[in-house]
């Protein structure tokens, strides 16, 4: 079994490959292809990875290069985590966006449009290849924003390409996890686009353990979403939001934070991972002890500028470790073995939720196995989050059409029309700014 990871250079692929170390069953994945744009990048995540299959006799083979179309032929799964425009561009999207006043995030708001804008372009590309030279490969797509980029590949791959996330499974595991529940035995029923969902219940045994939880304000302080949020707000919501909708629910409070913080969280990572990267190139460096050092600071500044907004303290030891690795494991396995496996995907709609139309990409649980990911059937969301799904689906949507198009019209579209972008003058300041300084904005005219 052969598994191409795009962005193969990229500071998660060792979560990936130490996933993978660990299985040892028929059809597991024996080989690995890393690509990327960078041979340096690669180089140094390859030592990582050396270092980490020291010992394990049957890991998987890793061989690395930067030409695309031999990475790809052959490929069984294609993980896509790629960044266009590397870190600087990801600071380059939260600074332009605060300067406006406005939420400059990776994924959520105008930073999430500008990162989507430049990225769609290249995840389309990407897509047409994998369809010419591997037509049978399953393409996972971690590449953010990951709903948007899957639907644009989907419109190239249809239900081949799969879009994960880590924080549903992250947040169902805390929610079982305060009820008492083993993860593995609670159905989460969670719904809405990637970063904007929501669980409404949480059933252990056929039974909504949700009310016993929301009626509770000593297990509504216990985990993360509770402190982000507050008891007040979720008893009123009368459900979990995703860690992201705190963006939107507190979105003053957010901008503020992030305006005031010393440095943003993209510029954060671009100086600490051009640390790592520089350490690597150094051989008497030991490259997994740096990796992980890195990883662990990493995981633990994790949205710390809305928990301290929020007064929400610091992450639970539990939270720093074990996320999209696994989904993205479960769903290899599940799809080469045909083990059915219950996971939150992003998949192509399909009547799931009414309010969308069937080829929009959602998030949602889904029955995994050889034939793929299959959305199960879900409750309507209520008013107010079936609102904002709609209006953010509508924003993907004309980001969409100006990377086809390059229409600059489209793209100030998609800026204004985007529930935390409060004016259409914004939003052409913003095209203005963005297509200032990133050059995988040159298309838009
Ligand atoms: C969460 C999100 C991912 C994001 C990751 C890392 O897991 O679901 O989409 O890539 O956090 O965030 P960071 O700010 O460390 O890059
Ligand atoms: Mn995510």
């Amino acid at each position: 079994m052969k598994l191409t990871i795009l962005g193969g250079g990229g500071f998660r692929v060792p979560l990936v490959y130490g996933a993978l170390l660990g299985d040892h069953a028929d059809g597991r994945v024996t080989r690995v292809v890393l690509h990327d744009v960078d041979a340096g990048r690669l180089r140094a995540i390859a030592r990582v990875l050396a270092e980490r299959a020291a010992g394990v006799p049957d890991a998987p083979e890793v061989t690395a290069t930067t030409d695309l179309e031999e990475a790809l032929r052959g490929a069984d799964f294609v993980f896509s985590a790629i960044r266009v425009g590397g870190l600087e561009g990801r600071a380059d999207d939260e600074r332009i966006a605060l300067a406006e006043g406005v939420l400059g995030q990776e994924t959520v708001g105008a930073g999430g449009i500008a990162f989507g804008l430049r990225t769609v372009p290249v995840a389309v590309d990407i897509a047409r290849r994998v369809a010419r030279l591997a037509p049978d490969a399953w393409v996972i797509n971690f590449t953010n924003p990951a709903g948007l980029v899957t639907e644009a590949m989907s419109r190239h791959l249809g239900d081949r390409v799969i879009g994960i996330c880590d924080s549903p499974v992250g947040l169902g595991r805390r929610v079982a996890r305060v009820l008492g529940a083993r993860p593995a035995e609670a159905w989460v029923d969670y719904v809405g686009l990637n970063h904007l969902g929501w669980v409404r219940g949480l059933r252990i045994a056929g039974r909504d353990e949700l009310p016993r939880l929301l009626a509770d304000p000593v297990l509504l302080g216990s985990f993360e979403e509770g402190r982000l949020f507050g008891a007040d707000w979720l008893r009123s919501l009368g459900a979990i939001p995703n860690e992201y909708l705190h963006y939107y629910y507190f979105n003053r409070e957010a901008v503020h934070a992030y305006r005031e913080a010393g440095r943003t969280r993209g510029a954060f990572l671009r100086d600490q991972q051009a640390g790592f990267y520089a350490g690597v190139a150094d051989p008497a460096v030991p490259a997994l002890e740096l990796w992980d050092r890195t990883r662990a600071e990493r995981e633990a500044t994790y949205m710390a500028e809305n928990r301290e907004a929020a007064g929400a303290g610091e992450r639970e030891a539990e939270d720093l470790s074990g996320g999209y690795e696994n989904v993205a494991l479960a769903l290899m396995r599940a799809i080469a073995r045909d083990e059915r496996a219950t996971l939150i995907l992003n998949v192509r709609n399909r009547g799931t939720l009414a309010a969308l139309d069937g080829d929009a990409v959602i998030e949602i649980p889904c029955l995994v196995d050889a034939h793929g990911a299959h959305p199960v059937a879900v409750d309507p969301l209520p008013g107010h989050a079936t609102g904002l799904v709609c209006a953010v689906k509508a924003v993907e949507r004309e980001v969409l059409d100006a990377a086809r198009s390059g229409s600059r019209t489209a793209a100030v579209k998609a800026f204004a029309l985007h529930p935390l972008v409060d004016s259409v003058n914004v939003a052409r300041r913003l095209v203005d700014g963005y297509t200032a300084v990133h050059p995988g904005l040159a298309y838009l005219r």
